[in-house]
Protein backbone atom coordinates (compact mmCIF):
# COMPACT_ATOMS: atom_id res chain seq x y z
CA UNK A 1 0.00 0.00 0.00
CA UNK A 2 2.77 2.32 -0.53
CA UNK A 3 3.61 3.99 -3.91
CA UNK A 4 5.78 7.24 -5.23
CA UNK A 5 4.88 9.33 -7.97
CA UNK A 6 6.81 12.09 -10.06
CA UNK A 7 4.94 14.68 -11.45
CA UNK A 8 5.87 18.29 -13.59
CA UNK A 9 4.12 21.43 -13.31
CA UNK A 10 3.00 22.97 -16.80
CA UNK A 11 2.33 26.27 -18.29
CA UNK A 12 -0.64 27.11 -19.95
CA UNK A 13 -0.30 29.03 -23.49
CA UNK A 14 -4.11 28.95 -23.60
CA UNK A 15 -5.07 29.43 -20.35
CA UNK A 16 -8.10 27.98 -17.95
CA UNK A 17 -10.07 30.97 -16.31
CA UNK A 18 -13.43 30.36 -15.12
CA UNK A 19 -15.23 27.49 -13.44
CA UNK A 20 -18.90 26.32 -14.05
CA UNK A 21 -18.72 24.32 -11.55
CA UNK A 22 -17.03 25.30 -8.46
CA UNK A 23 -17.03 21.79 -6.54
CA UNK A 24 -16.29 19.33 -9.51
CA UNK A 25 -13.91 22.20 -10.84
CA UNK A 26 -15.08 22.37 -14.24
CA UNK A 27 -14.17 24.85 -16.07
CA UNK A 28 -15.80 27.03 -18.55
CA UNK A 29 -12.92 26.51 -21.46
CA UNK A 30 -10.89 24.07 -23.22
CA UNK A 31 -6.97 25.52 -22.24
CA UNK A 32 -3.74 23.93 -23.99
CA UNK A 33 -0.25 23.86 -22.00
CA UNK A 34 3.17 22.82 -21.61
CA UNK A 35 5.07 20.70 -19.20
CA UNK A 36 8.23 21.61 -17.69
CA UNK A 37 11.21 20.03 -16.73
CA UNK A 38 12.55 22.32 -14.42
CA UNK A 39 9.69 22.04 -11.46
CA UNK A 40 8.47 18.74 -10.24
CA UNK A 41 7.10 17.57 -7.26
CA UNK A 42 7.68 14.03 -6.04
CA UNK A 43 5.43 12.34 -3.44
CA UNK A 44 5.03 9.02 -1.60
CA UNK A 45 1.76 7.46 -0.50
CA UNK A 46 1.13 4.71 2.05
CA UNK A 47 -1.62 3.59 3.90
CA UNK A 48 -1.01 2.44 6.90
CA UNK A 49 -3.76 0.98 8.61
CA UNK A 50 -2.20 1.84 12.37
CA UNK A 51 -3.00 5.53 11.21
CA UNK A 52 -6.13 7.03 12.88
CA UNK A 53 -5.65 10.36 10.33
CA UNK A 54 -3.82 11.28 7.49
CA UNK A 55 0.00 12.72 8.36
CA UNK A 56 1.11 15.22 5.06
CA UNK A 57 5.09 16.00 5.04
CA UNK A 58 6.10 18.86 2.42
CA UNK A 59 9.67 19.53 1.90
CA UNK A 60 10.06 16.52 5.59
CA UNK A 61 8.42 19.33 7.50
CA UNK A 62 4.44 17.97 9.23
CA UNK A 63 1.82 20.38 7.71
CA UNK A 64 -1.41 21.38 9.44
CA UNK A 65 -4.44 23.76 8.26
CA UNK A 66 -5.34 24.77 5.44
CA UNK A 67 -3.05 23.07 3.10
CA UNK A 68 -3.28 19.41 5.25
CA UNK A 69 -7.26 20.25 5.06
CA UNK A 70 -7.23 20.35 1.49
CA UNK A 71 -5.12 17.80 0.76
CA UNK A 72 -7.21 15.16 3.35
CA UNK A 73 -10.12 16.40 1.71
CA UNK A 74 -8.55 15.34 -1.14
CA UNK A 75 -7.64 11.85 -0.39
CA UNK A 76 -11.10 11.29 0.92
CA UNK A 77 -11.91 11.44 -2.83
CA UNK A 78 -10.35 8.14 -3.25
CA UNK A 79 -12.07 7.12 -0.11
CA UNK A 80 -15.29 7.03 -0.89
CA UNK A 81 -13.85 5.16 -4.83
CA UNK A 82 -12.57 2.33 -3.22
CA UNK A 83 -15.43 2.31 -0.01
CA UNK A 84 -12.21 2.18 1.92
CA UNK A 85 -13.60 4.67 4.31
CA UNK A 86 -11.12 4.49 7.50
CA UNK A 87 -7.65 3.96 5.94
CA UNK A 88 -5.07 6.75 6.43
CA UNK A 89 -1.84 7.66 4.67
CA UNK A 90 1.63 9.15 5.10
CA UNK A 91 2.18 11.67 2.34
CA UNK A 92 5.55 12.81 1.76
CA UNK A 93 6.17 15.44 -0.75
CA UNK A 94 9.35 17.20 -2.09
CA UNK A 95 8.79 20.06 -3.82
CA UNK A 96 11.13 20.97 -6.59
CA UNK A 97 9.57 24.18 -6.87
CA UNK A 98 10.31 27.51 -5.41
CA UNK A 99 6.99 28.13 -4.23
CA UNK A 100 8.09 31.08 -2.10
CA UNK A 101 8.70 32.59 -4.78
CA UNK A 102 5.59 32.50 -6.30
CA UNK A 103 5.68 29.77 -8.69
CA UNK A 104 2.35 27.73 -8.33
CA UNK A 105 3.02 24.22 -6.98
CA UNK A 106 -0.35 23.20 -7.22
CA UNK A 107 -0.23 21.10 -10.09
CA UNK A 108 2.57 19.24 -9.89
CA UNK A 109 1.40 18.22 -6.41
CA UNK A 110 -2.24 17.45 -6.70
CA UNK A 111 -0.49 15.21 -10.27
CA UNK A 112 1.39 13.50 -8.11
CA UNK A 113 -0.29 13.18 -5.25
CA UNK A 114 -3.15 11.97 -7.33
CA UNK A 115 -0.90 9.23 -9.09
CA UNK A 116 0.59 8.14 -5.94
CA UNK A 117 -2.47 7.86 -4.31
CA UNK A 118 -3.77 5.37 -6.90
CA UNK A 119 -0.78 3.20 -7.45
CA UNK A 120 -0.97 2.73 -3.69
CA UNK A 121 -4.67 1.35 -3.76
CA UNK A 122 -3.68 -0.33 -6.78
CA UNK A 123 -6.19 1.28 -8.70
CA UNK A 124 -4.57 0.92 -12.25
CA UNK A 125 -6.21 3.96 -13.32
CA UNK A 126 -6.48 5.06 -16.98
CA UNK A 127 -4.46 8.24 -17.89
CA UNK A 128 -8.14 9.39 -17.94
CA UNK A 129 -9.32 8.70 -15.02
CA UNK A 130 -6.13 10.11 -13.73
CA UNK A 131 -6.45 13.24 -14.97
CA UNK A 132 -10.31 13.70 -14.37
CA UNK A 133 -9.00 12.50 -10.20
CA UNK A 134 -6.50 15.20 -10.40
CA UNK A 135 -8.30 18.09 -11.93
CA UNK A 136 -10.65 17.61 -8.76
CA UNK A 137 -7.36 18.70 -6.86
CA UNK A 138 -7.25 21.73 -8.75
CA UNK A 139 -7.93 22.14 -12.27
CA UNK A 140 -4.65 23.14 -14.27
CA UNK A 141 -3.25 19.91 -12.30
CA UNK A 142 -5.09 18.05 -14.97
CA UNK A 143 -3.34 18.26 -17.36
CA UNK A 144 0.10 17.82 -15.73
CA UNK A 145 -0.44 13.62 -16.27
CA UNK A 146 1.49 14.32 -19.47
CA UNK A 147 4.61 15.41 -20.98
CA UNK A 148 4.86 17.91 -24.19
CA UNK A 149 1.68 19.66 -25.12
CA UNK A 150 -1.57 19.18 -23.67
CA UNK A 151 -5.23 20.15 -24.01
CA UNK A 152 -7.52 19.78 -20.98
CA UNK A 153 -11.06 19.53 -23.03
CA UNK A 154 -13.50 21.22 -20.66
CA UNK A 155 -16.11 18.74 -21.55
CA UNK A 156 -19.93 19.23 -21.75
CA UNK A 157 -21.86 16.87 -19.28
CA UNK A 158 -22.58 18.26 -15.69
CA UNK A 159 -20.99 14.86 -13.74
CA UNK A 160 -17.58 15.68 -15.12
CA UNK A 161 -16.90 12.53 -17.08
CA UNK A 162 -15.94 14.16 -20.14
CA UNK A 163 -13.35 16.73 -18.27
CA UNK A 164 -9.95 15.61 -18.96
CA UNK A 165 -6.48 16.36 -20.29
CA UNK A 166 -5.34 14.80 -23.44
CA UNK A 167 -1.86 14.17 -24.79
CA UNK A 168 -1.50 17.03 -27.90
CA UNK A 169 2.44 16.53 -29.35
CA UNK A 170 4.47 14.67 -27.13
CA UNK A 171 8.14 15.65 -24.79
CA UNK A 172 10.33 15.55 -28.19
CA UNK A 173 7.95 16.61 -30.69
CA UNK A 174 9.39 20.40 -30.21
CA UNK A 175 12.38 21.47 -28.17
CA UNK A 176 11.53 24.80 -26.92
CA UNK A 177 12.17 26.46 -23.72
CA UNK A 178 10.91 28.40 -20.64
CA UNK A 179 12.21 30.55 -18.50
CA UNK A 180 10.96 31.34 -15.66
CA UNK A 181 11.06 35.15 -14.14
CA UNK A 182 11.60 35.37 -10.87
CA UNK A 183 10.50 38.77 -9.38
CA UNK A 184 11.40 40.62 -6.50
CA UNK A 185 6.73 41.17 -5.11
CA UNK A 186 5.06 41.41 -2.50
CA UNK A 187 3.02 37.88 -1.56
CA UNK A 188 -0.20 38.27 -3.91
CA UNK A 189 -3.46 39.09 -2.54
CA UNK A 190 -5.81 37.54 -4.22
CA UNK A 191 -5.24 33.34 -4.67
CA UNK A 192 -5.83 32.37 -8.22
CA UNK A 193 -8.94 30.40 -6.99
CA UNK A 194 -10.29 33.55 -5.74
CA UNK A 195 -9.25 35.95 -8.57
CA UNK A 196 -10.93 33.40 -10.98
CA UNK A 197 -14.59 33.31 -9.18
CA UNK A 198 -14.85 36.93 -9.25
CA UNK A 199 -13.76 37.84 -13.03
CA UNK A 200 -16.42 35.30 -13.93
CA UNK A 201 -18.98 36.50 -11.94
CA UNK A 202 -18.28 40.24 -12.23
CA UNK A 203 -15.96 41.29 -14.87
CA UNK A 204 -17.87 43.23 -18.04
CA UNK A 205 -14.71 42.21 -20.04
CA UNK A 206 -15.62 38.00 -19.29
CA UNK A 207 -18.09 37.23 -22.46
CA UNK A 208 -15.01 38.72 -25.14
CA UNK A 209 -12.82 36.46 -23.05
CA UNK A 210 -14.84 33.16 -23.77
CA UNK A 211 -15.85 34.25 -27.28
CA UNK A 212 -11.99 34.65 -28.63
CA UNK A 213 -11.28 31.12 -27.09
CA UNK A 214 -12.07 28.69 -29.07
CA UNK A 215 -9.93 30.23 -32.30
CA UNK A 216 -7.23 30.61 -29.81
CA UNK A 217 -7.66 26.73 -29.08
CA UNK A 218 -7.36 25.69 -32.32
CA UNK A 219 -5.28 28.33 -33.86
CA UNK A 220 -2.48 27.56 -31.19
CA UNK A 221 -3.23 23.56 -31.94
CA UNK A 222 -2.04 24.29 -35.68
CA UNK A 223 1.10 26.10 -34.85
CA UNK A 224 2.12 23.55 -32.44
CA UNK A 225 1.66 20.74 -35.29
CA UNK A 226 3.47 23.15 -37.82
CA UNK A 227 6.18 23.85 -34.95
CA UNK A 228 5.43 27.45 -35.76
CA UNK A 229 7.26 29.25 -33.07
CA UNK A 230 5.88 33.24 -33.94
CA UNK A 231 2.45 32.15 -34.28
CA UNK A 232 2.36 30.04 -31.42
CA UNK A 233 4.13 32.79 -29.27
CA UNK A 234 1.95 35.50 -30.87
CA UNK A 235 -1.05 33.22 -29.29
CA UNK A 236 -0.32 32.93 -26.48
CA UNK A 237 0.71 35.97 -25.40
CA UNK A 238 -2.85 37.16 -26.15
CA UNK A 239 -4.37 34.93 -24.67
CA UNK A 240 -2.63 35.98 -21.66
CA UNK A 241 -3.17 39.12 -22.14
CA UNK A 242 -6.97 39.06 -22.18
CA UNK A 243 -7.10 36.70 -19.15
CA UNK A 244 -5.44 39.31 -16.90
CA UNK A 245 -7.61 41.97 -19.33
CA UNK A 246 -10.36 39.98 -17.31
CA UNK A 247 -9.67 41.25 -13.96
CA UNK A 248 -9.84 44.84 -14.45
CA UNK A 249 -13.26 44.47 -15.63
CA UNK A 250 -13.87 42.96 -12.09
CA UNK A 251 -15.83 43.97 -9.48
CA UNK A 252 -13.69 44.79 -7.65
CA UNK A 253 -11.36 45.27 -9.97
CA UNK A 254 -7.45 43.46 -9.53
CA UNK A 255 -4.25 42.76 -11.06
CA UNK A 256 -1.59 40.03 -10.61
CA UNK A 257 1.27 42.55 -11.75
CA UNK A 258 3.39 44.41 -10.29
CA UNK A 259 6.29 46.66 -12.03
CA UNK A 260 8.22 44.58 -12.40
CA UNK A 261 6.39 42.26 -13.96
CA UNK A 262 5.82 44.77 -16.96
CA UNK A 263 9.24 45.76 -17.07
CA UNK A 264 10.16 42.04 -18.22
CA UNK A 265 7.25 42.14 -20.67
CA UNK A 266 9.03 45.31 -21.99
CA UNK A 267 12.11 43.61 -22.27
CA UNK A 268 10.51 40.75 -24.09
CA UNK A 269 9.13 42.84 -26.42
CA UNK A 270 12.64 44.61 -26.87
CA UNK A 271 13.92 41.10 -27.93
CA UNK A 272 11.30 41.20 -30.61
CA UNK A 273 12.33 44.61 -32.05
CA UNK A 274 16.07 43.41 -32.19
CA UNK A 275 14.32 40.06 -34.12
CA UNK A 276 14.48 37.69 -31.40
CA UNK A 277 11.28 35.88 -31.35
CA UNK A 278 10.29 35.50 -27.58
CA UNK A 279 7.01 35.72 -25.90
CA UNK A 280 5.80 36.07 -22.35
CA UNK A 281 2.99 34.33 -21.01
CA UNK A 282 1.49 35.01 -16.96
CA UNK A 283 -0.38 32.95 -14.58
CA UNK A 284 -2.08 34.22 -11.36
CA UNK A 285 0.86 36.15 -10.20
CA UNK A 286 3.62 38.73 -10.80
CA UNK A 287 6.39 36.39 -12.47
CA UNK A 288 6.83 36.17 -15.85
CA UNK A 289 7.28 32.65 -18.06
CA UNK A 290 8.89 33.77 -21.68
CA UNK A 291 8.64 31.19 -24.61
CA UNK A 292 12.20 31.05 -27.00
CA UNK A 293 14.06 29.00 -29.36
CA UNK A 294 16.94 27.27 -28.12
CA UNK A 295 19.52 29.34 -30.45
CA UNK A 296 18.34 32.44 -28.78
CA UNK A 297 18.86 31.27 -25.32
CA UNK A 298 22.27 33.16 -24.48
CA UNK A 299 20.83 36.97 -25.33
CA UNK A 300 17.37 35.97 -23.78
CA UNK A 301 18.99 34.71 -20.65
CA UNK A 302 21.24 37.76 -20.65
CA UNK A 303 18.49 40.31 -21.70
CA UNK A 304 16.09 38.68 -18.78
CA UNK A 305 19.35 38.73 -16.20
CA UNK A 306 19.60 42.51 -16.51
CA UNK A 307 16.42 43.26 -16.29
CA UNK A 308 15.90 45.33 -13.23
CA UNK A 309 14.10 44.02 -10.60
CA UNK A 310 14.54 40.27 -11.72
CA UNK A 311 15.98 38.15 -9.36
CA UNK A 312 16.40 34.51 -10.69
CA UNK A 313 16.20 32.76 -14.38
CA UNK A 314 14.89 29.41 -14.11
CA UNK A 315 15.29 27.61 -17.46
CA UNK A 316 13.11 24.24 -18.41
CA UNK A 317 12.80 22.17 -21.44
CA UNK A 318 9.56 20.24 -22.33
CA UNK A 319 9.31 18.16 -19.75
CA UNK A 320 7.73 14.33 -19.00
CA UNK A 321 4.60 13.18 -17.97
CA UNK A 322 3.66 11.28 -14.13
CA UNK A 323 6.33 8.98 -13.71
CA UNK A 324 6.12 5.66 -10.95
CA UNK A 325 9.29 4.90 -8.60
C1 LIG B 1 -4.03 31.28 -14.39
O1 LIG B 1 -5.59 25.33 -11.48
O2 LIG B 1 -4.64 26.91 -9.75
O3 LIG B 1 -2.74 29.33 -13.94
O4 LIG B 1 -8.69 24.83 -10.28
O5 LIG B 1 -9.02 26.63 -8.61
O6 LIG B 1 -7.13 25.02 -8.32
P1 LIG B 1 -8.04 25.76 -9.30
O7 LIG B 1 -7.12 26.78 -10.11
P2 LIG B 1 -5.70 26.62 -10.76
O8 LIG B 1 -5.77 27.83 -11.79
C2 LIG B 1 -4.82 28.04 -12.77
C3 LIG B 1 -5.12 29.27 -13.52
C4 LIG B 1 -4.01 29.75 -14.41
C5 LIG B 1 -4.22 29.31 -15.85
C6 LIG B 1 -3.91 27.87 -16.18
O9 LIG B 1 -3.04 27.24 -15.57
O10 LIG B 1 -4.55 27.39 -17.14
Amino acid sequence: MKATAKAHTNIALIKYWGKRNEELILPTNSSLSVTLDGFYTETSVHFNEELEEDVFKLNDEVITGIAFDRVTNYIDLFRDYTGKKNIYAEIDSINKVPTAAGFASSASGFAALAAATQKALQLDLSDEELSKFTRRGSGSACRSIYGGFVEWEMGEKDDGSDSFAIPIAPQDHWDIRVAAVVVTAKEKDVSSRVGMKRTVDTSVFYDGWLESHSKDLADIKEGINKKDFEHVGEIAEANCLKMHATTLGANPPFTYWQDTTMTVMQTVQNLRKKGIPAYFTIDAGTNVKVLYLPEDEARVLQALKETEGVTEVIVSKVGQGITYK
